[in-house]
């Protein structure tokens, strides 16, 4: 009995975590900390871009692997308004699905903070 008693003690704890990590998520966009094409920019394009837009599969002749074609895209400002909706669409990039706000702040602080 004591044992089963403690495993619902143990469910409870993971639910209970579980519901933190939902209801509030802390956003690095939404702190003071800087935002680096290193730290945290990179991830994100791997993670939502790069399957169309790397050196080998350049969608539309947009490469955004390396730093420099990245500073390109962002400095016209192409890359932003691709990812944002505009005129009461949703945003064009990427194709298929929405990133996270948090993802689409975090490239928007680091354009408007200067490509660091
Ligand atoms: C599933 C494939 C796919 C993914 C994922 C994708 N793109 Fe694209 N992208 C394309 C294609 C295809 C084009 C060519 C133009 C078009 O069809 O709209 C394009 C065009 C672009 C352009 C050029 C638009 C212009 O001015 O002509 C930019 C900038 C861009 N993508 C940025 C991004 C960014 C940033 C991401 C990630 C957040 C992303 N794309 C994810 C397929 C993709």
């Amino acid at each position: 009995m004591k044992k089963l008693a403690l495993s619902f003690a143990f469910i409870g704890l993971i639910a209970c975590k579980n519901n933190q990590q939902e209801t509030t998520p802390i956003c690095k966009a939404s702190t003071t900390s800087q935002i680096t094409y290193q730290n945290d920019i990179q991830a994100i394009l791997i993670k939502n871009c790069l399957s169309c837009h790397s050196n080998k599969e350049h969608s539309g002749g947009v490469k955004l692997e390396d730093l420099s074609d990245v500073k390109f895209w962002a400095g016209s400002g192409g890359l932003y308004d691709q990812i944002i909706p505009f005129g009461g669409n949703p945003p064009r990039m990427p194709k298929g699905y929405a990133m996270t706000d948090c993802e689409v702040l975090m490239i928007k602080k680091w354009i408007d903070s200067g490509l660091n």
